[in-house]
């Protein structure tokens, strides 16, 4: 197929069965630079490009919201001077797309903890978000310094204080209310989650939200993720029988 025609849904995915909601382990950016003997760093740069294509392609393609894990709590190991550059790149990009992304109609929305972030990320994020806010043609929802146990905490420790404040009997607490206390409170769970790399684990992300969610693992490193493999990736979901515990989806 040429690729002038990944415009468009490919005609074999049915337009009825897509995903809603998207999540990617954004993984291999490293590898990727390394594979080719340029510093890390410039992986990393190559996967700010990806993304930006990913969400081209899910707004083409008619599936609405997209959550993607930028940056873990455990990610602070690595060497500062990635971290840095980190850090830095996710300043640059917010501040260089912003513009067009609110053009498109994105609504930006961050997960994790933000409050250990460097203050002038911060600052662009509050700013992203509230300009964004009443976007509403697609969902991008950016996990950065997201730990799914560190999240799950904190909502214990919200619902504890209310606890003891008296607004909240334990008794009542269901799935619900609990998962109206964690970052993803307005946002619904994944139906798909993509890794890129070949890794076959979690990493700590989205630990509750995943719990029905289809597992697609792909050996292609994200730098080189694009429109064919996002539809490999969509017909490998639209074969699976979601079950959810019964026995037959149909
Ligand atoms: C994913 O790529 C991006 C981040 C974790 C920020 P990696 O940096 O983990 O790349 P690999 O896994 O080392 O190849
Ligand atoms: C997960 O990738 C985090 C992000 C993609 C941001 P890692 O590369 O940090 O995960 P591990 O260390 O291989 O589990
Ligand atoms: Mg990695």
């Amino acid at each position: 197929m040429p690729l002038s025609d990944w415009q468009l849904l490919p005609p074999d995915l049915d337009p009825q069965r897509l995903p809603n909601h998207v999540a990617v382990i954004m993984d291999g950016n490293g590898r990727w630079a390394q594979q080719r003997g340029f510093p890390r760093m410039m992986g990393h740069r190559r996967g700010v490009r990806t993304l930006k294509a990913l969400v081209r392609c899910c707004q083409d393609w008619g599936i609405p919201s997209l959550t993607v894990y930028a940056f873990s709590t455990e990610n602070w190991q690595r060497p500062l001077e990635e971290v840095n550059f980190l850090m830095q790149l996710f300043e640059q990009m917010l501040w260089q797309e912003l513009a067009v992304m609110h053009q498109q109609g994105v609504h930006l929305q961050f997960i994790g903890d933000n409050s250990s972030l460097p203050p002038s990320l911060q600052a662009i994020m509050d700013y992203a978000r509230q300009t964004t806010a009443g976007n509403r043609s697609f969902y991008l929802n950016v996990a950065l310094n997201y730990g799914s146990r560190q999240e799950i905490v904190r909502a214990c420790q919200a619902m504890g204080r209310q606890i003891q404040g008296g607004q909240l009997n334990p008794d009542e607490i269901t799935e619900n209310s609990f998962a109206q206390h964690l970052d993803t409170a307005a946002i619904a769970d994944p139906d798909l989650l993509i890794r890129t790399s070949g890794e076959l684990r979690l990493s700590n992300f989205l630990l509750w939200q995943l719990a029905y969610a289809e597992i697609y693992s792909t050996p292609i490193l994200w730098p080189d993720f694009d429109r064919v493999e996002f539809y490999r990736a969509l017909l490998a979901y639209q074969r699976r029988d979601r079950r959810f515990g019964r026995l037959s989806s149909s």
